[in-house]
């Protein structure tokens, strides 16, 4: 019944565990969640406030496929605002998330056989996605030495005539890692090298970099607009995760592509926030740098106790919401009643099961060294898990 297509793809490992967290916290266990890939904090008062003026108004009909003109209009102009770079609104998609976009911008360009390079650890949806479009992924292993980034000497190995596109994500979901401007400019001038590969930049973390500012690939390699996808939207950066929007921007031909396909699956976005969106695109910036100021401490935090803590290598993130430490050091152990934990996936699941923290397995990234702990929770909570992580893995023998 069901066809090759929906058996070639796994389900997303990350919505899995949450679930298993949830299902134990209703049924009374304790659980600390380290496993949340959206913020813990509220949408701003502005931008709901939008969406309920959208809503009294009456403004609930379709908009256009590809999204509110005035919004397309209000993203070009947060890209030239925040990113220095020139996309003009007839080139923007809006979509039902980011998600979506990466999706749509896969099956918009790539055909059966291509190859698509990923950077692993990688966003679990990216191969799935690139599979669905009957593409090949081809998953290139980073090292922790390295932040988890992407080298050129490894995207020059990685590329060939079969290659149609590259995936970036940066800030990482899972790592945290951010490229500098000079790590992109290596790796653009590679792709020089490759003039038909296009690269899809996921720039969903960018109001969440704590270092520095945030760097596309298109500010270290203007040249590159012509075949650069940027992928973004408002879950992220304005805790804005169930309103459901996200956005492509890139070549007009992709653009074209993007919303044919669009139009025939699913439409534009709710409008009513579509109208949250706008308010979040041209209002207020400090909710959103309060939300970043909360996750640097709580970032600082977490990195000082996972260092100190016996068998763990952690790098500090400079972005995102996670830390992605190494634990390889505890595969091989024993639980104290004799399991065996030879994964990270049976790590994270003997951590929520017999220590009530739930955290994402690197498995599930296609790293196998390391686990994914979100601090997109309060500092009390991550005092507590902190406790609770150092008596579940000081007791793995
Ligand atoms: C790297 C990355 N890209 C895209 C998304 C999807 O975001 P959205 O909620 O806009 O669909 C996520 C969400 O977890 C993400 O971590």
């Amino acid at each position: 019944m069901i066809s090759n297509r929906a058996k070639l793809i796994s389900p997303s490992e990350t919505l899995k565990i949450s679930a298993r967290a949830k299902q134990l916290a209703r049924e009374g266990v304790s659980i600390i969640s380290l496993s949340a890939g959206e913020p813990d904090f509220k949408t701003p008062p502005h931008i709901c406030n939008a969406a309920i003026e959208a809503i009294t108004a009456g403004f609930h009909g379709y908009t256009m496929n590809t999204g509110l003109p005035e919004l397309r209009e209000a993203i070009s102009t947060k890209l030239l605002r925040d990113n220095r770079i020139k996309i003009a609104p007839d080139q923007i998609v809006l979509s039902n998330g980011a998600k979506q976009s990466i999706g749509f911008s896969i099956l918009a360009t790539v055909n059966k056989g291509d190859e698509v390079v990923i950077p692993a650890p990688y966003w679990v949806s990216y191969p799935e996605m690139v599979k669905m479009a009957e593409g090949t992924p081809v998953i290139v292993k980073t090292h922790f030495e390295n932040d988890y980034k992407l080298t050129p000497g490894q995207l020059d190995a990685a590329l060939n005539e079969k290659t149609k596109a590259i995936i970036l994500c940066t800030p990482s979901n899972p790592t945290g890692a951010c490229y500098s401007r000079r790590e992109l400019k290596d790796l653009a001038d590679v792709l020089d090298k490759y003039p038909d590969v296009i690269i899809f930049s996921d720039e969903i973390y960018e109001y969440i970099v704590f270092d520095g500012e945030h760097e596309s690939i298109l500010n270290a390699a203007p040249h590159l607009i012509d075949r650069t996808v940027i992928i973004n939207g408002f879950s992220k950066g304005f805790a804005m995760t169930g309103w459901r929007l996200g956005y492509m921007a890139g070549p007009k031909v992709i653009a074209d592509a993007v919303a044919k396909i669009q139009s025939q699956e699913t439409s534009a976005p709710s409008t009513i926030s579509q109208k949250a969106g706008l308010a979040a695109c041209t209002g207020t910036m400090k909710p959103v740098d309060e939300m970043r100021e909360a996750f640097r401490e709580r970032r600082d935090f977490l990195v000082k106790e996972l260092r100190a803590m016996k068998g763990i290598k952690c790098f500090t993130p400079q972005g995102a919401f996670y830390v992605f430490p190494d634990v390889s050091s505890f595969l091989g152990k024993k639980t104290d009643t004799g399991e065996l934990i030879s994964t990270t996936t049976d790590l994270s699941l003997y951590l929520l099961e017999q220590h009530g923290i739930a955290t994402v397995p690197g498995d599930a990234f296609g790293e196998p060294s390391g686990i994914r702990l979100s601090y997109a929770n309060s500092m009390d909570d991550l005092k507590e898990a902190v406790n609770r992580l150092k008596d579940g893995l000081s007791s793995l023998m």
